[in-house]
C-alpha cells in the first residue's frame, strides 16, 4: 500500500508491505530550507520498521525498493537517509551502504546518507 498525504510544507509517503508486517515513510518538503543535507537531497527516506516476527525475509528490502520507485515516479532525485545507533544496529548503517547510500554528515551515534536514484 501506498499512501500519499499532503500536508502544508510537505508531501509525505507511506509505504507498507502486503502482508502489513512493516512500513517505511517518505518526507519530500515543499520549502528549500527544510530540504535534508542543506538541500543535498529533495527528500528524506525514515522510520523503516519491520515487525520482529518477521525479519530476515527480505521485507525492509522490499519496503526499500518501493520507496525509492515512488520517489523516482515523483520525479524526486537526490534522496537522503538518516541513521540512529540508538534505535538501530550498525549493520543496518552497512545495509545503505551497500544500496548505495553515502555518508555525507555523521553525528554522534548517527548519520544521515545520500543516494541518486
Ligand atoms: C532494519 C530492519 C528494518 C530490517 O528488516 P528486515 O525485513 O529484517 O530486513 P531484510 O530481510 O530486508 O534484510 C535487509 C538487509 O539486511 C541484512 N540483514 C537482515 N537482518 C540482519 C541481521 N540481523 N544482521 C545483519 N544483517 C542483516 C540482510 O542480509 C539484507 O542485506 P542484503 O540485501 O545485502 O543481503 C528491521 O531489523 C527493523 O525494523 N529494525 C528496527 C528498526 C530499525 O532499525 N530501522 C532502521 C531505522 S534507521
Amino acid at each position: 500500500m501506498i499512501q500519499h498525504q499532503h500536508w502544508e510544507d510537505s508531501i509525505r509517503i507511506l509505504v507498507t508491505d502486503e502482508q502489513h508486517h512493516g512500513s517505511i515513510q517518505v518526507f519530500i518538503p515543499h520549502r528549500t530550507e527544510d530540504k535534508p543535507l542543506d538541500g543535498a537531497a529533495d527528500a528524506l527516506i525514515y522510520s523503516l520498521w519491520v515487525d520482529e516476527a518477521h525479519r530476515g525475509h527480505e521485507v525492509a528490502k522490499h519496503l526499500m525498493e518501493a520507496a525509492e520507485r515512488e520517489l523516482k515516479r515523483c520525479g524526486i532525485a537526490n534522496v537522503a537517509i538518516s541513521w540512529d545507533g540508538r534505535d538501530s544496529p550498525l549493520w543496518v548503517l552497512h545495509w545503505y551502504e551497500r544500496l548505495g547510500y553515502e555518508e555525507e554528515a555523521l553525528g554522534h551515534q548517527c548519520s544521515t546518507l545520500l543516494k541518486r536514484l
